[in-house]
């Protein structure tokens, strides 16, 4: 079996704490125990209006995680600093905007491709790795080999919303092997459950997950440890005669 990465998004962990702006629950503390539950690495989103992560989680989490740490953030030059100052493992560049619940929808690339330059190169000159979260569509595939970034996170969303609509996941498929020609590596994520998550596992090229909501709500019922580990079956069951080792992170 071909191993995916698990990567966990402890977003909403910090929801529970900025419902009542107290101290607790610690989104540092639970990424900690998700890695001691087996997360292969750890993803967080600072957004510009800090509805949930802060910017001292962000530090603490840099400073203290053993596995990698995936920060997300929109292309702002407050955000790129910060990521260059941080210098977490990889940055996951993703579109934002302040009215939306969650992230909804892919980056344009196509819209203001210099400045998207402008951030991977110093990103990359901080020595992080980059991805680039987009719909899985071969135009924005194209642009983002064209922009040199050492990955893509295919926005999973539609395919959630639609768990049976071969379409959409026909798309998430087709874009995994248009990106891996192109020589990218392949992230996905976003509404993942436990329930939907098995045809996004098996996509041979897809060699890491981002998953956090689902996990958390089921943290609720079962402790997080217990929800990582369900997870993490999950997946495995779904790559199940899947020999291809996925490329280790670049
Ligand atoms: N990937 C990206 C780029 C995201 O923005 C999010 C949500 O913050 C996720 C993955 C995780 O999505 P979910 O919380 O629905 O699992």
């Amino acid at each position: 079996m071909s191993r995916q990465r698990l990567y966990i998004n402890i977003d909403h962990v910090a929801t529970v704490r900025q419902a009542r702006r107290v101290s607790y629950p610690d989104p540092v503390a639970a990424a900690q125990a998700c890695e001691a539950a087996g997360a292969d690495g750890i993803t967080a989103h600072l957004r510009e209006d800090r509805r949930h992560m802060q910017d001292a989680d962000i530090v603490a989490l840099a400073a203290v995680l053993r596995t990698p740490f995936n920060l997300e953030i929109a292309n702002t030059p407050e955000m790129i600093a910060l990521a260059c100052r941080l210098r977490p493992h990889q940055v996951t560049l993703v579109p934002e905007r302040r009215e939306e619940v969650t992230t909804e929808g892919g980056l344009d690339l196509g819209r203001d491709p210099d400045g998207l330059r402008r951030a991977l190169a110093a990103l990359r000159e901080a020595g992080i790795r980059t991805a680039l979260f987009i719909d899985p569509d071969v135009a924005q595939i194209d642009r983002a080999a064209a922009l040199g970034v050492a990955a893509i996170e295919l926005h999973t969303g539609t395919y959630c919303h639609h768990p049976a609509d071969a379409v959409a996941l026909g798309a998430l498929q087709q874009a995994a092997i248009e990106g891996a020609a192109r020589g990218l590596a392949i992230h996905a994520g976003h509404g993942l459950t436990l329930d939907n998550v098995a045809p996004v596992a098996a996509i041979p090229t897809c060699e890491e997950l981002n998953i956090g909501h689902a996990i958390i709500a089921d943290a609720l019922f079962h402790g997080l440890p217990d929800a990582v580990r369900r997870m993490r079956a999950a997946m495995d069951a779904a790559r199940v005669g899947l020999t291809d080792e996925p490329r280790p992170p670049r």
